[in-house]
């Protein structure tokens, strides 16, 4: 234990690896201060692996916590008072910004990285700044808070921003970062379907804009014990927050043979929805799946690669999908916004997948006419929903700048809402 210690300080480890040394310890002190019970156990950091030097800190340290914390109770290794002391000094002696937000909850319980672009790089970030024009009189409801890159924006004008996330690991990595905006953000735990509970909401329950922007972080992806990942092995999880109703294995183990099918036709768009359905009902009746490259590589086996496409990554997409209820939640939370806008109001929503741009795209056309029209009708009629107007028809999407950047935001689009004054029915959400 000693010589890693004893041979660095924050100053001559690289910061990524100071951080999760620091968050690893301070779960291991947690876990001790509750149990007051030394002698700790601690496994490989007190051995020899720490000879081994700081080359192999990166893979070591990737999944530390559940080890220590797992090994720990299973009593293996001693532990002195006096070492944690030590432990306790030299934690508490590092910059906030290395100590590591995450572990905890969500499915995943991976050390997180320490600035907001490894975690999750903003994307359409100009657009969304010139488009959400925030004010420090406003409060803007931020319903994908993420790695928090938008929501830097608005709280750098003075905005307030009620921030909603249903992955804890977003949460507790964003408050952290963004420590320094601890008066004016105040962050909740939840689906965006649920925005009006927020508990800070004003005293009138309205907010001045709300930013969606849907879909997976890139720290949910990249990290492979959250189990979205086809390129990556690890778990069959995918859950994007403990509130998901099943996980991936659940999903793919336990339901027919025709709602997999189903689920691969819709959410995936799966030409090949029927033969992978087949190779996964067959396969399970061996062994239950529980990795991802388990999934991955037998799809992979039985279809090969289109191009440089996976050929699971359809499949993996549509799992996801469904496990998350991403299309019904994203119906509720553009409900939602529309009665929890204020008169003038903006509304932006940033979608990568066709499926959420189609029903976002309908959902906000539909109620910026102030007519609806049928064929069986004598003549057209006001639309009782006409809560919106656009001030442009067409998505924004992200210029080649950006794409070089940021391969990721090739597939995103901004759409932008106005909320008008006409007041909703009493009946509007139930
Ligand atoms: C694309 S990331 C947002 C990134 C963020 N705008 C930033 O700048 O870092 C999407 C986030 O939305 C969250 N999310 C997805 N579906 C959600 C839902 N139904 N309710 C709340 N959060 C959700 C995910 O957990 C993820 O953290």
């Amino acid at each position: 234990m000693h010589s890693i210690l004893a041979h660095h300080s924050p100053a001559t480890l690289p910061q990524r690896v100071a951080g999760l040394w620091a968050r690893a310890w301070q779960s291991i002190l947690m876990q001790a201060t509750k149990k007051k019970s030394p002698p700790l156990a601690i496994p490989f950091l007190a051995g020899r692996r720490e000879e081994q030097g700081t080359a192999l800190l990166p893979p070591l340290f990737s999944g530390l916590c559940p080890q220590i914390i797992g090994a720990y109770s299973a009593n293996q290794l001693h532990f002195t008072a006096e070492r944690i002391s030590a432990l306790v000094n030299y934690s508490t002696s590092l910059p906030d910004s290395f100590l590591m937000a995450g572990g905890g909850g969500g499915g995943g319980t991976a050390p997180l990285p320490p600035t907001s672009s490894h975690y999750h790089h903003p994307v359409l970030a100009d657009e969304v700044d010139e488009w959400m024009d925030a004010q420090p009189s406003d409060v803007i409801l931020d319903g994908t808070l993420g790695g928090g890159g938008h929501t830097e924006i608005f709280l750098k004008k003075n905005a307030t921003v009620l921030a909603i996330d249903r992955d804890p690991q977003a949460i507790t990595f964003a408050t952290q970062r963004l420590s320094a905006f601890r008066e004016t953000l105040h962050t909740f735990q939840a689906n965006y379907s649920q925005m009006a509970e927020h508990p800070q909401l004003p005293a009138d329950g309205k907010v001045d804009k709300i930013l969606l922007d849907i879909g997976v972080s890139s720290h949910q992806i990249d990290c492979a014990e959250r189990g979205f990942s086809f390129q990556k092995d690890g778990p069959l999880d995918m859950r994007m927050g403990p509130n998901a109703c099943m996980s991936a294995a659940d999903f793919i183990n336990e339901s027919s043979e025709r709602e997999i099918l189903q689920v691969l036709r819709e959410f995936g768009e799966e030409p090949q929805a029927r033969r992978i359905t087949q190779l996964i009902v067959e396969r399970r009746k061996k062994s239950p799946f529980t990795r991802t490259g388990d999934l991955a590589g037998t799809i992979e086996q039985a279809l090969g690669r289109f191009g440089k496409t996976h050929a699971a990554t359809r499949t993996f997409q549509a799992i996801r999908m469904r496990v998350n209820e991403e299309l019904t939640l994203l119906q509720s939370a553009l409900e939602a916004s529309v009665a929890l806008l204020r008169p003038g109001g903006r509304l932006l929503v940033i979608t990568f997948h066709s499926l959420e741009d189609r029903l976002t795209k309908q959902f906000i056309q539909h109620r910026a006419k102030p007519f609806i029209d049928d064929p069986t009708w004598p003549a057209p009629r006001e639309n009782p929903e006409y809560f919106l107007t656009l001030p442009m028809r067409k998505a924004i999407s992200a210029g080649s700048k950006e794409l070089s950047a940021n391969p990721r935001a090739r597939s995103a689009k901004l759409r932008v809402a106005l909320r008008n004054d006409r007041n909703l029915p009493t009946s509007y959400l139930s």
